[in-house]
Order: structure tokens, then sequence, then C-alpha cells
């Protein structure tokens, strides 16, 4: 089994704006007691939003913004770096070569954004292709992948499993802002293309409580009640 993990950037500040180190401490020790973990990528968080809009206010473009995005994710992706000593790849990854050396280093590559116009979901989705993973989790702040955001709505409700298309007409229907910088949700466009043109299982899930992920891990992915698995069918 080799598995790829997108580690949200809500997951990496709490409440108050802080990094969580103990969720980062908890999270590193599940990565070193794994021997299958081969891949983490790094979200951009509060802080890659603040820089992002502040740098609107000043009139900077969009994929301006989005490089300014990139730069915070590649930070905390160092941080993890910095954390998992010797069980990292040195550097942050910057491209699909550099995953694959990570990989063929039988290192873990931790990488950030990779280019302006999509998410960090999409560039684990590129590594995992790259280097045949064949189960990506992504952590995230919710517990699955729900009909409207839950942060927002009482009402909203969460898939157990959800297929692309239904997964589609979420992303489509939103009212939020697909494709500015800062905005690309949890699932963006790129991302679902990228997802249906392979075989890799993904499954979303809470990491603010990383004993879902440590169940995960053990449990059977495809049949597993924690979180949403998304589907091709
Ligand atoms: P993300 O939005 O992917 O990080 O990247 P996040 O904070 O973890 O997001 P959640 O928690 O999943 O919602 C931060 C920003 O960096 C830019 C985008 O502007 C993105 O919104 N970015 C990231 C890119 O332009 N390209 C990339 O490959 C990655």
């Amino acid at each position: 089994m080799v598995i790829a993990i997108k580690f949200g950037g809500s997951l990496l500040f709490n409440k108050k704006g802080d990094i969580d180190s103990n969720l980062l401490q908890n999270f590193v020790e599940i990565i070193k007691s794994s021997k299958n973990i081969k891949s983490v990528v790094t979200g951009g968080g509060i802080l890659a939003r603040k820089y992002i809009s502040y740098g609107r206010s000043l009139g900077i473009n969009e994929s301006y913004l989005d490089l300014l995005g990139i730069e915070i994710s590649r930070v905390n992706a160092r941080l993890l770096i910095g954390m998992l000593g010797n069980l990292a790849y040195p550097v942050v990854i910057k491209s699909i070569d550099d995953a694959k050396m990570a990989f063929a280093m039988n290192k873990v590559g931790i990488a950030g954004g990779f280019l302006p116009g999509q998410s960090t979901t999409s560039v684990v989705l590129q590594i995992a292709e790259s280097i045949n993973v064949n189960h990506l989790i992504i952590l995230s702040d919710v517990d699955g992948i729900y009909d409207k955001n839950p942060k927002l709505n009482d009402d909203a409700k969460k898939f157990n499993t959800i297929n692309t298309e239904e997964l589609e007409g979420i992303i489509l229907n939103s009212s939020e802002n697909q494709a500015s910088a800062g905005e690309y949700r949890i699932f963006d466009a790129v991302s679902l293309q990228l997802f249906k043109r392979n075989d890799i299982l993904v499954r979303l899930i809470n990491g603010k409580d990383m004993g879902n992920l440590k169940k995960l891990l053990k449990d059977d992915f495809q049949t597993s009640k924690i979180g949403t698995l998304i589907s091709k069918v």
C-alpha cells in the first residue's frame, strides 16, 4: 500500500491563529510509525489567505496572489520537513520529478503548492499519480464532504460516499467563487479532473482529531465509516 496525505492548512493553525504544535507532533508520530505514507502535501491555511487578501487589497493580480499562497504552503512544508528529520526528503518537493526522486530514495516527499490556478489538493493528486499511490487521504477540519458548506449551513448533509458526478454538481452549484486565489475548495475543478483519470482511492477525513487518521490506517479504506469516500461511479 502506498499512501499520500494532504494536510489541510486549516489544521495547521488553531482558532487563535497560532501553529497547532500538538496536532503537528501527533501527525509526525503517525508518519514515523507508518511505512506506507510516502508523500505529504501541506496547505497554506489562514496565513496564506491573509497574505492573499492583503495582496488583493493592494491591487495584485490573481495569479500573483496564487504565488503568495504557494510560498506560504511551502513554508508549512518546510516546518514538517524539519520535524521529520532524516525520514523526509530534505527539500520541499516542487515538481513531479522531485516527487519521484524522493520516492526513489525512499524518503517521505513533502510538498506545498506547485502552480497558480489550482489547490494543494491538485498537487497531492499529481504526486499520487506520479509515484503510484493507491490510497490518498485528505485531512481537513470537517468530518467529510457535505452537500453545502457545513460551517455556514446547520442543515448540511454529510456523504459517506460521493461519486464524481455528485461532487461536480456541488462544485458547480457552490455560490463561493471557486477560482479566486485562496478560495480553491477541498475538491476544486482541477482536482476533480485529475481524480477522474486514475484509480487512486480517495477519502476525506477530519484531521483535527488525529485518532481518525490512526483508525483509518488500520481500517479497510473502502468500507471504513470515517469521513467520505470519493468514488468514480
Ligand atoms: P490551498 O488552498 O490548497 O491550501 O493553498 P489550504 O489552506 O490547505 O486549503 P484548504 O484547507 O484545503 O481549504 C493555498 C492557496 O495557494 C494557492 C491558491 O491560491 C490556494 O488557494 N495555490 C496552492 C496555488 O495557486 N497552486 C497550488 O498548486 C497550490
